[in-house]
């Protein structure tokens, strides 16, 4: 015979279960790749200010802008694939991830796992009237600038 305890039980189980589950749809596969990315334009050198890092329209992908230049990186989380978000601003500017936490700087640095890697950074360009290209077929180093006058 089943009491109402170990029903209740049961029902907290499978709860966990349910939730558990939508948490690893959102995310995608365990140490997924950065989401696929073509050519995409990304405005005008003019509009991004120094010291940001900003979405991109609904594409999967950051723009930042820093001393050097201009780089983007991709909001794929190196952990489980959930879409990264830029948290703060200034000094104190990282990326979040909502599923488990992670946390990294605001050049995709790990500053707190459970992500072990740091985001994938992209190739940027910028044509002669300041319009901005990222590259997502091609991967660079984090250490990448494009330089912008
Ligand atoms: S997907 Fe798990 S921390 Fe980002």
């Amino acid at each position: 015979m089943t009491t109402d305890a170990s029903l209740l039980l049961d029902r907290r189980r499978f709860l966990v279960v349910v939730a558990g589950a939508a948490a690893t749809a959102a995310c995608g596969n365990a140490n997924a790749g950065p989401a696929s990315l073509g050519e995409v334009g990304a405005g005008n050198v003019k509009d991004v200010t120094a010291g940001t890092l900003q979405p991109v329209g609904s594409e999967p992908v950051l723009l930042g802008r820093d001393s050097g230049g201009l780089y983007a990186m991709t909001i794929s989380c190196t952990h489980q694939g959930c879409d990264v978000e830029p948290s703060g601003s200034g000094a104190s500017l990282t990326v979040y991830c909502p599923c488990h936490g992670s946390q990294f700087d605001r050049n995709g640095g790990v500053l707190r796992g459970p992500a072990n890697a740091p985001l994938v950074h992209f190739a940027v360009s910028v044509d002669g009237s300041g319009n901005i290209t990222i590259h997502g077929g091609t991967q660079v180093d984090a250490s990448t600038r494009t330089a912008v006058a």
